[in-house]
């Protein structure tokens, strides 16, 4: 963890101004507050939330698809934040996203073949394309027969399969998987959990794993950001986490894992999180956690808690919370 990390984010913060036709003007969303973040070369960081915390948005940030309002972002050292898209192309291949649903990641009106050659195309590099593609094909676990259908024709598992193959085409170095399993069935999900680990290894990736799943994240991460409204409030080794989850809100999601599909010793809890997320437009001051937590003190609606280190220098555990 002491050399350079390949992805580093210092206190980015992201706004969407957001119009209000009742208030009469466009107030700001802060889908990112004050996110500082390393994700060392050859991890896989676990990135976990609610829906519409902010996720997306911050692995949108770390590929500059939308620059950040505030901060900076750094990429194999070098502070990419504010450079221009034609800077940016060559060093586009090296980052890559793989979304949620396939289908419209795809071209759907090209074969896979030609969904395939695109990014060799886009960056002109034809040589030996054919034999690359086949053995990308091999790699994920799919006949050549695919090649001449259309995405329609593939099921969703499938399909993913080749939104896969084409994020490691051009040989990147990172990957930002975006809820990349949720959409599928979950007999295909540890199938496609399996690959992406596999082709980790094989093609000597880092990823930001995104999912709102605890137990997808548990599965796949060697670290976890646990995000709550923008910030990140929990930040630790996976192994850490999951056997020591500090953070209230990390404590209320890990007793919500529904299904246990990898841990089949892990009970499911009837626990699930039911208050409503405060209005990110209209933030209350203190901890933006308050509203819903059984822990809450006085304190806690007037100071927000930063992050700080309840760990060892070793094996640090980050926690934002004053009653942890
Ligand atoms: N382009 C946008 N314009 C306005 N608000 C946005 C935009 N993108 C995201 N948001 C808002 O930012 C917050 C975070 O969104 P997102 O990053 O998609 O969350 P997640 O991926 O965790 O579900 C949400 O409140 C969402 O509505
Ligand atoms: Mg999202």
């Amino acid at each position: 963890m002491n050399d350079t990390p390949l992805v580093e984010l210092r206190d980015v913060s992201q706004i969407f101004w957001v119009e209000k036709p009742w208030i009469g003007k466009a107030k700001p969303l802060y889908a990112l507050r004050n996110v500082n973040l390393q994700i060392p070369k050859g991890s896989t960081v676990g990135l976990v939330g609610e829906s519409g915390c902010g996720k997306s948005t911050l692995g949108k940030v770390i590929l500059q698809l939308t620059p950040q309002a505030s901060g900076s972002v750094f990429f194999a050292g070098q502070d990419i934040s504010h450079w221009s898209q034609k800077k940016m192309r060559p060093l586009r291949r090296h980052m890559q996203m793989i979304f949620q649903d396939p289908y419209s990641s795809l071209h759907p009106k090209r074969t896979i073949l030609q969904n395939l050659q695109e990014p060799f195309l886009i960056h002109n590099e034809t040589e030996n394309m054919e034999e690359k593609i086949y053995q990308l094909l091999q790699d994920v676990g799919l006949d050549r027969e695919t090649l001449h259908r259309y995405p329609h024709e593939l099921s969703g598992g499938q399909c993913q399969r080749v939104c896969i193959a084409r994020a490691v085409s051009l040989r990147p170095d990172f990957i930002v998987a975006d809820e990349s399993v949720s959409a599928l069935d979950v007999s295909i999900r540890g199938q496609i959990l399996h690959l992406l680990l596999e082709l980790k290894t094989k093609y000597q990736l880092t990823y930001l794993f995104i999912s709102h799943d605890l137990a997808v994240i548990e599965v796949v991460s060697d670290l976890v950001a646990v995000m709550y409204l923008g910030q990140i409030v929990e930040w630790t080794s996976a192994k850490q986490l999951f056997a020591n989850p500090l953070h209230p809100y990390t404590q209320l999601l890990l007793e919500a894992i529904p299904i246990p599909i990898f841990r089949p010793d892990r009970r499911k809890r009837h626990q699930f999180i039911e208050a409503e997320l405060p209005d990110p437009v209209r933030m209350p001051p203190g901890c933006p956690f308050a509203a819903r937590c059984s822990k809450v003190q006085p304190r806690c609606r007037e100071m927000a808690p930063t992050l700080r280190n309840l760990g060892t220098s070793e094996t640090p555990h980050y926690v934002a919370c004053h009653e942890a």
